[in-house]
């Protein structure tokens, strides 16, 4: 069996429900249930054994090394961290407890667990770690986009959080030998993805009737891969990366931000058309820019494609299509997620209640 962090967050959730569809080999689900993990995205699993879910944190080395002794699983997916860049400008506490001093704990916990196994299981054994292009910085306009070897400036509290636990895992494989693999991944979108962030925003707010907030010009830069598409990499990278490398991952569909939400609007305006007949891009609204905000990412891909054979399976358009009627048809999810705790962030951020 494999043991995931994080596996009910946005992308863990989708790798577990994907990693279950795909082949029988259990799961073991690690995950705090913080704000943003949520059992509801894994409700189709609830009386499937294959899963094992553990409400726990990833710093709590004492149950950590428990569940890999009981469990014994050949490999671990670290998914688990604090993930949102507005949110880590609010208060960076919680980004450096769990993505940088849970990711230590985490790597010790597994380093003794993997050092007392018997040579053949030591040698299969594999550590991924799951993290972001945000660690490489911002790229100007023409710059190329970002390879493996791009040096790490990392801007935000979130990037910087992230950038320390890459080094630490890069760092537990060449002093200690811990058979690692890290995957640098751009935004991902798709179903399951919490309402805090760019795209499930728009479509929600758009929904609800409320402003679509476009920070700045709206002119940065994202490059979106859909969320399978990352979990397939994962899949392929677990299977057959090479120890102590990272793979960039990336969907090649660089795009500004105010394009985004004119697709969305466009879709909705097409499959959920406003009463009035206006166009939900009335609903647009530039708001004050994020501090510190990253201009352009942009990933080259290539390294993964060459030596792994990964391509991603979506375009943008199929993949954007396909969430946008997701969130038509999963409002429910929806409403359910808008907690007492989201309520409060959208008002902190935002300065307007979370629903009309
Ligand atoms: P998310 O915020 O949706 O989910 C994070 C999950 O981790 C939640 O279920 C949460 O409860 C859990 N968690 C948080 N702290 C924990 C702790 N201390 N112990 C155990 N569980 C804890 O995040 P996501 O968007 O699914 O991102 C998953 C991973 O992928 C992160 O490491 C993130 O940096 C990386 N990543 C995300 C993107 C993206 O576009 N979302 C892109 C590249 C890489
Ligand atoms: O690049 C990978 C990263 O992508 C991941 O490591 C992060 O975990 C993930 O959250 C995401 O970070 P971003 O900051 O790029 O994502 P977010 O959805 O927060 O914002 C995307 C862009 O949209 C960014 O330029 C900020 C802008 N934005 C965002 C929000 C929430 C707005 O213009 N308005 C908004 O209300």
């Amino acid at each position: 069996m494999i043991l995931v962090t994080g596996g009910a967050g946005f992308i863990g959730a989708n790798f577990v429900l994907d990693w279950l569809a795909l082949n029988d080999e259990p799961v073991i689900n690690l995950d705090k249930l913080t704000y943003a993990g949520n059992l509801e995205s894994l409700s189709s699993l609830q009386s499937d054994s294959r899963h094992v879910f553990v409400q726990g944190d990833i710093g709590d080395s004492a149950l950590v090394s428990g569940l890999l002794a009981t469990h014994q699983p050949r490999a671990v997916v670290h998914f688990a961290a604090e993930s949102h860049v507005d949110r880590s400008i609010h208060g960076a506490e919680d980004f450096i407890q769990t993505n940088i001093v849970g990711t230590f704990r985490l790597l010790e916990a597994v380093r003794a667990h993997w050092a007392a196994l018997p040579e053949a299981d030591r040698a299969a054994f594999r550590f991924l770690h799951v993290s972001t292009d945000e660690v490489y910085g911002s790229l100007t306009p023409d710059a190329p986009a970002f390879t493996e070897t791009h040096g790490f400036e990392p801007n935000s509290p979130y990037s910087a959080s992230k950038a320390a636990s890459d080094h630490l895992v890069r760092a537990w494989h060449h002093t200690h030998g811990l058979p690692v693999i890290t995957t640098n991944c751009s935004n991902n979108y798709g179903p399951y993805h919490f309402p805090e962030k760019l795209i499930p925003l728009m479509i929600v707010n758009a929904l609800a009737g409320k402003p679509l907030p476009v920070y700045g010009d709206g002119m940065q830069v994202r490059d979106w891969l859909y969320v399978k598409d990352h979990c397939s990499a994962i899949r392929r990278v677990l299977q057959g990366g090479q120890l102590g490398e990272t793979y960039n991952v990336g969907g090649w569909n660089e795009q500004p931000n105010i394009e985004i939400v004119r697709i969305i609007c466009s879709l909705l305006d097409e499959l959920r058309p406003r009463a009035d007949g206006a166009s939900y891009t009335t609903q647009i609204t530039h708001v004050k820019d994020r501090p510190g905000h990253d201009r352009r990412y942009a990933i080259d891909a290539r390294k993964i494609e060459q030596e792994l054979g990964w391509k991603p399976a979506e375009t943008f358009q199929t993949g954007i299509r396909k969430t946008v009627q997701w969130y038509l048809d999963h409002s429910d999810w929806v409403e359910r997620v808008q907690s007492g705790a989201y309520r409060q962030w959208v008002k902190a951020q935002y300065g307007t209640p979370a629903t009309a």
